[in-house]
């Protein structure tokens, strides 16, 4: 079984993702996305940013290595009547199928930066888009103090060593890599542009229920979970999250948790 694969079918993170709708929207919103733009979301997921695209009137496909996701995705799109959006089972590293020059925009929220083998999937995503598109990467920083940066980093403090020769998906919040990434897939480093942005993370409940959701469904903490497990650590690992996560969360509210994350934006247009 591809690990990338197995680590992603593992949990169910659309239980993550009913957190960013808003977001995702929001995100959408400042794309500039009219009738008929061809859009590939890629690590879709069950479309946070596909769906709302669709919803603009793109012709949308969602690209996920995930099928439990992508089956998720064609069922929201389903049930809103969304004719023009599909979703179907691919991978960023290598996208058979996908013609080339094919997409108007390539957008990859925290997605495309989860996937092996980083230098292929620039040059996978430089491959689909028409001359005059975009490619648009949403990428969690690492050591950003803020919440997905910290619960990977805590995750991966209670969990073995990767294997040798992996390169970590937080790479991709570091511009330089990025950069190199993208001129070693053939665009120019001036066409290359970097933001700071924020998704926020919101859900009824409390800041220990959003934990819960990630010890139960997200495949990076399910991880740390079982290692630490293993280990002896699990009330540790519970308590180092529960502190991050009620020190993070911005809700007045004591039935609401919501909390911001800060996450680079990229805009390559070639
Ligand atoms: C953090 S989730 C983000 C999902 C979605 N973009 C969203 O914002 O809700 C990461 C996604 O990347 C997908 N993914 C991981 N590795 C991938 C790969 N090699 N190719 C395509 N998708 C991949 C996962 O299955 C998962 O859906």
């Amino acid at each position: 079984m591809n690990p990338n694969k197995a680590l992603w079918e593992k949990g169910d993170f659309a239980r993550i993702a009913e957190t960013m709708r808003e977001s995702g929207e929001a995100l959408v919103e400042k794309l500039d996305i009219t009738k008929g733009l061809k859009v590939l979301d890629l690590g879709c997921g069950d479309g946070t940013t596909a769906i709302p695209a669709a919803k603009r009137g793109a012709e949308v496909l969602g690209v996920d290595i995930a099928s439990n996701l992508v089956a998720a995705g064609n069922k929201r799109a389903k049930a809103l009547g969304l004719a023009n959006c599909r979703f179907q089972e691919g991978d960023a590293s290598d996208m058979k199928g996908v013609p080339d020059r094919s997409f108007d925009l390539v957008v990859t929220i925290f997605g495309a930066m989860f996937a092996p083998k980083p230098f292929d999937v620039a040059r996978e995503m430089v491959r689909v888009i028409r001359s005059g598109g975009r490619i648009i990467m949403g990428n969690w920083i690492p050591n950003d103090p803020t919440l997905v940066a910290q619960i990977l980093k805590i995750s991966s403090a209670f969990t073995p060593p990767p294997p040798e020769g992996f390169v970590s998906p937080m790479t991709w919040g570091v511009e330089s890599h990025v950069t190199e990434r993208f001129v070693a897939a053939g665009v120019p480093a001036g066409k290359i542009s970097f933001a700071r942005d924020t998704f926020t993370f919101n859900c009824a409940g409390t800041p220990e229920d959003l934990v819960s959701r990630f010890k139960n469904y997200y495949g990076p903490t399910m991880n740390a979970f079982e290692a630490a497990e293993k280990s002896g650590r699990v009330v540790d690992l519970q308590r180092q999250l529960e502190d991050l996560f009620k020190a993070q969360n911005k809700s007045s509210r004591k039935d609401m948790t919501s909390i911001p994350a800060t996450f680079l934006r990229v805009t390559v247009a070639p």
